[in-house]
């Protein structure tokens, strides 16, 4: 069966087709980011008029290179939420109405469903059952995952997610949006030895998370200090910050895989693109005989390829979750 995905939960248009059986036919992202960072952040009107400009070109484009009729489309998943509503309320009713119009279904996907099943549309997919990471600019969590629709959350953000924090910190340092990979670009040539940033919960014994304070101490550093901030000193200020929360994330995730007893750390969401990040994670995994997993890059940030493929899974799992009716809900 072949099913279309739908993702527009933010300021990225993605749409894809995903073979039940092959996988990945096509996919194609339109990504707004050039439109927002002249205000610094995610204007949501914008970004729902813009959804409604690119969500029918990127369908016709998926379509061409997948070399398939949209009569050969058998469901049509779409991110139901969360996100700006506006934004998902656009993708949410071009599926529809394309699945009303072609008399086909459609599979509402729970946006970070989409995210934490990206890792499987690798090359080398992990198996279940595994723990899984989903480090995005909305949310910080850690999960057991046994199976499709198998999630049982371990710990997660008390306040910023890891994607906040850096986008919000960034600002502060005067870097554009999306902050995560500006300050990740400039930690390269920061001391880590000129600052020294808290590590918020490292020694809780759960596995939950606090990023706001961490940002409140970058805001700190800024304040206190006399005059402009240098390059350099941004630099090693970027350094701290990152330090600080990968740090916290590597123990967090060295604990969950300790307790859990399992092999499989599974990455996913936008902050999952990070290279320091990544480079934690490797070291621990290495030294603490796991295995971790990443999403392609391209797939760690919104797209329309996990939501496609998050709809494929389920239908396989269960075919009576396509549905006839308009299930949007916010
Ligand atoms: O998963 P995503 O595209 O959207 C949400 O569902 O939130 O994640 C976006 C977040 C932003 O906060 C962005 O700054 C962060 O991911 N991000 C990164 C990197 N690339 C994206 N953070 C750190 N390093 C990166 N390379
Ligand atoms: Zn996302």
């Amino acid at each position: 069966m072949i099913v279309l995905g739908v993702e527009s939960s933010c300021d990225e248009t993605g749409l894809a087709l995903v073979d039940t059986e092959t996988g990945l036919l096509s996919h194609a992202l339109y990504s707004q980011i050039a439109m927002h960072q002249e205000y610094g952040g995610v204007v949501p009107e914008l970004a729902s008029r813009d959804h409604i400009r690119r969500a029918l070109p990127l369908l016709e484009q998926v379509l061409r290179e997948a070399k398939i009729d949209k009569s050969a489309i058998d469901a049509i998943a779409y991110t139901q939420g969360p996100g700006l509503a506006g934004a998902l309320l656009v993708g949410a009713s071009v599926a529809c109405g394309l699945g009303l119009a072609l008399g086909k279904p459609m599979i509402p996907i729970h946006h970070l469903e989409g995210h934490l099943l990206s890792p499987l549309l690798a090359s080398k997919p992990p198996k279940f059952p595994f723990i899984s990471l989903l480090v995005s600019g909305g949310h910080t969590q850690l999960m057991r995952v046994e199976g499709i629709g198998q999630y049982t959350l371990l710990g997660e953000t008390l306040d910023d997610a890891a994607g906040e924090a850096f986008d919000k910190s960034a600002k502060l340092l005067g870097l554009s949006y999306p902050g995560g990979p500006a300050i990740s670009r400039i930690a390269e040539s920061g001391d880590p030895s000129v600052y020294t940033l808290p590590r918020p919960m490292l020694h809780s014994k759960d596995f939950n998370f606090s990023f706001s304070g961490l940002k409140t101490a970058v805001l700190t550093v800024v304040k206190n200090h006399p005059g402009e901030l240098s390059e350099q000193d941004k630099a090693n200020l970027a350094r701290a910050f990152v330090d600080a929360l990968v740090d916290v994330i590597v123990a967090k995730c060295s604990s969950a895989m300790r307790h859990s007893g399992l092999k499989r750390l599974v990455i996913a969401g936008g902050v999952g693109a990070n290279t320091q990040l990544r480079a934690g994670l490797n070291a621990a995994a290495a030294k603490k005989r796991f295995e971790v997993y990443y999403p392609e890059l391209e797939f760690c940030t919104d797209n329309g390829a996990m939501i496609a493929f998050a709809g494929a899974m389920r239908l396989k799992a269960d075919p009576a979750q396509a549905q006839c009716d308009y299930a949007f809900n916010v």
